[in-house]
């Protein structure tokens, strides 16, 4: 999994915080490569778990503080990613399923859900930033 420049939207806080989406799951993925024990993989995957939670959260945050009409339903697939990703978890806690696993399901989730709807928040914001600066230029 390599960071590209597609994935960079033009917002400071969300680019931030989805490199280190980026970085997190690939630690993931190098761990269980370099054979780490199963108490360091869980370690890792709770890490995961918590930083979704986390960025979902501050991802919301912008989304209200910038009045963005479609909140509810963005925040509706943060919602269901979090059940799947658990869902995950479980299966890797009852030695079901790899990380390896875990982290492909979440990167696929992760490039399609930046593209298709975290960059309707940042054309938003972007959008709502230069109409201010037009209309105080007036
Ligand atoms: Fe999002």
């Amino acid at each position: 999994m390599e960071w590209s420049n597609k994935y960079k939207l033009g917002h400071e806080v969300i680019d931030l915080e989805h490199r280190l989406f980026f970085y997190i799951m690939n630690s993931v993925e190098q761990a269980e490569a370099e054979g780490a024990s199963r108490n360091r993989m869980r370690s890792l995957i709770t890490e995961i778990v918590k930083y979704s939670e986390f960025h979902f959260l501050s991802e919301e945050n912008i989304m209200i503080a910038s009045g963005y009409p479609d909140f509810q339903v963005h925040r509706e697939i943060h919602q269901e990613l979090m059940r799947e990703l658990k869902k995950h978890v479980v299966q890797f806690e009852a030695g079901k399923s790899k990380p390896y696993e875990l982290v492909n399901f979440l990167y696929s989730w992760f490039s399609q859900h930046t593209l298709d709807d975290d960059s309707v928040i940042t054309n938003h914001i972007n959008t709502r930033a230069n109409s201010s600066k037009k209309s105080s230029a007036m």
